[in-house]
């Protein structure tokens, strides 16, 4: 069982305030949604809980199975079992995507780096490959390098997949995709959260939640968090609009 907790988790970036006071909880096979317009602090708390140094806590703590984590490295948080999957990633051309993906298993066990893998790491990376919709030469090439926004969508996912985190975080994992990419991605989001996974996602679309239901639906404006509910809310927010929404339903003017 692991466990998740941003606790009045304060953030600023070059001495600008981002985040304020923002609480969540997230556990074991929990989908946990987070929503927000542009701008309202859904990648900064993402990066935060990943520990980009960028992001300074200012004030309040995260917490992974009761342990504060603000003092890991980025490397640290990904060996205990946090993985972002990014908004944009960004490309890596000189590292092949197989590569990254056996650095990072091995990197989990504790073990030094092999390439190419271990056979049933590469049946197993192969199987969900042609799963997700990508081709196995995608598995050669760099990572990111060259791929379309749905294929690099696809390949995070492979990653995910692959690592098996305690905790994953993913940054609109459906923006850019098309209707195939959409129930693919949601899916396999089910089948993480399935296998014991604690997801953290954002989006702006019900879609994705045909296939995979969240637990909780959690609603950002200016870097604070003013509305959490179930699934109601992200069907209300699409046909509202968010301004619509906090005037109405959170009775907000922001
Ligand atoms: N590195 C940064 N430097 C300056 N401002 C930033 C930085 N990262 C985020 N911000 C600002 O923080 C706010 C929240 O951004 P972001 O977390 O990307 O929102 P969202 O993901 O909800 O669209 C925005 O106003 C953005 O401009
Ligand atoms: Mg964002």
């Amino acid at each position: 069982m692991t466990r998740l907790e941003v606790i009045n988790l304060s953030v600023e970036v070059d001495g600008k305030r981002i985040l304020n006071n923002v609480n969540l909880t997230v556990e074991s096979g929990e989908v946990v949604a987070i929503m927000g317009p542009n701008g309202s602090g859904k990648t900064t708390l993402f990066l935060t809980i990943a520990g980009h140094p960028r992001y300074n806590v200012v004030n309040g703590d995260i917490k992974l199975d009761g342990e504060s984590i603000l003092k890991l490295y980025p490397e640290e948080r990904v060996q205990r079992g946090i993985l972002l999957a990014l908004q944009n990633p960004t490309p890596v051309p000189e590292v092949r995507l197989s590569t990254l993906i056996t650095a990072m298993l091995n990197k989990k066990a504790g073990k030094r780096i092999t390439d190419p893998p271990p056979p049933q790491v590469v049946a197993e990376m192969t199987k969900l490959t042609t799963e997700l919709g990508l081709k196995p030469e995608h598995l050669s090439r760099g990572v990111h390098a060259g791929f379309s926004g749905g294929e690099s969508k696809r390949a995070e996912m492979l990653q995910l997949l692959m690592y098996k985190p305690k905790v994953a975080m993913l940054d609109e994992p459906d923006s850019g995709l098309d209707v195939d990419g959409i129930a693919i991605i949601g899916r396999s989001i089910a089948k993480l959260a399935q296998e014991g996974t604690a997801i953290l996602v954002t989006t702006h679309h019900a879609e994705i939640l045909h296939y995979v239901k969240p637990t909780r639906v959690i609603v950002m404006a200016k870097g604070s968090v003013i509305h959490v509910g179930g699934e109601e809310v992200v069907k209300m927010i699409e046909s509202m609009g968010y301004e619509r929404f906090f005037k109405e339903v959170v009775k907000l003017n922001v």
